[in-house]
């Protein structure tokens, strides 16, 4: 596995690659989700690339940039471990030199949501994987649909800049109790981490009734806001049911939608979806 750290080494690497070329972009703080996208990739590429890269520019002020869990040993192992070909693993500087001024702003699929509970989020997120995917030329890049608004960010700017890689989007994957994994994950204390599995719980109750009939969203919403109500340590950012291509609001259950919502527990802010 080689790891490189400057822009132009990164563009080097990836032209001289075999083809197709896999490209898996991360903040680090590596679980069984980011490997699931590596692990893809290796199924369908002859060459995967990951970048590990906490992007200060997707972290609002009172955000939590400076205590993101960062490990690049144990991250660039389990890389390693996965069969990972290449890493990018750049300083601040090297992606955003002082006289960085460009942004890119996606439009009304970045507005709602996470779009609107973290002003600046997905400017931050859209520039810097336009920035890779640019340096790159991946044939292929892999995102999860457990960041599910950012999955659709994403195709949006990678079409309307032409950026010319099929974007593909890898299942949720949980721990056995439902909890999405992620990075954020670490900061729950004990008793936070047992008051997790709520957000899967509300999902799961919003899939259910669904499939049992109810199509009337705010029905469904209402009954969400009540299960994470539920548990003590759990407040609720947000609970929507939307149109899973546009990310619109729904009133009614009437086409292919997602249930997303955003809790706090304790100080971790925790995100999760589902198809309907
Ligand atoms: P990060 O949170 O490190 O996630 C990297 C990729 O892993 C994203 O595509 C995310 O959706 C995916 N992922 C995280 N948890 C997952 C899970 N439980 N199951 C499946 N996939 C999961 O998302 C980012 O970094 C950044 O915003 C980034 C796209 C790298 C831009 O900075």
């Amino acid at each position: 596995m080689r790891v490189v750290e400057t822009v132009a080494d990164f563009r080097r690497a990836c032209g001289a690659a075999r083809r197709p070329l896999g490209l898996v972009p991360t903040m680090g703080g590596l679980h069984a989700g980011h490997l699931a996208l590596v692990k893809r990739s290796k199924a369908e590429c002859a060459t995967t690339a990951a970048t590990i890269f906490v992007n200060p520019a997707q972290f609002g002020p009172k955000e939590d940039f400076n205590t993101y869990p960062r490990n690049l040993w144990t991250d660039l192992d389990m890389f390693e471990s996965e069969g990972v070909d290449l890493v990018f693993t750049p300083p601040v500087e090297e992606v955003y030199p002082t006289a960085f001024d460009t942004w890119v702003n996606v439009g009304k699929v970045s507005s709602r949501l996470e779009g609107e509970a973290r002003p600046g989020h997905f400017r931050g997120v859209a520039t810097v994987v336009t920035k890779l995917l640019a340096i790159a030329r991946p044939d292929r890049a892999y995102f999860g649909q457990k960041d599910a608004q950012q999955c659709l960010v994403i195709k949006q700017l990678n079409d309307d800049l032409a950026l010319g890689a099929v974007v593909v989007i890898v299942p949720t994957v949980r721990e056995p109790d439902g909890l999405a994994l992620s990075s954020r994950n670490v900061n729950l204390r004990p008793d936070e981490r047992r008051a997790a599995p709520v957000l899967y719980r509300a999902l799961c109750l919003a899939q259910k009734m669904q499939r049992e009939g109810t199509n009337d969203a705010e029905a469904i919403c209402r009954a969400m806001r009540e299960e994470v109500g539920k548990e003590r340590l759990a407040q609720v950012d947000y609970v929507s049911i939307s149109d899973a291509a546009t990310l619109e609001d729904l009133e009614r259950v009437d086409r292919p939608a997602l249930a997303l919502l955003a809790v706090r527990i304790g100080k971790t802010r925790l995100i999760d979806n589902i198809a309907l």
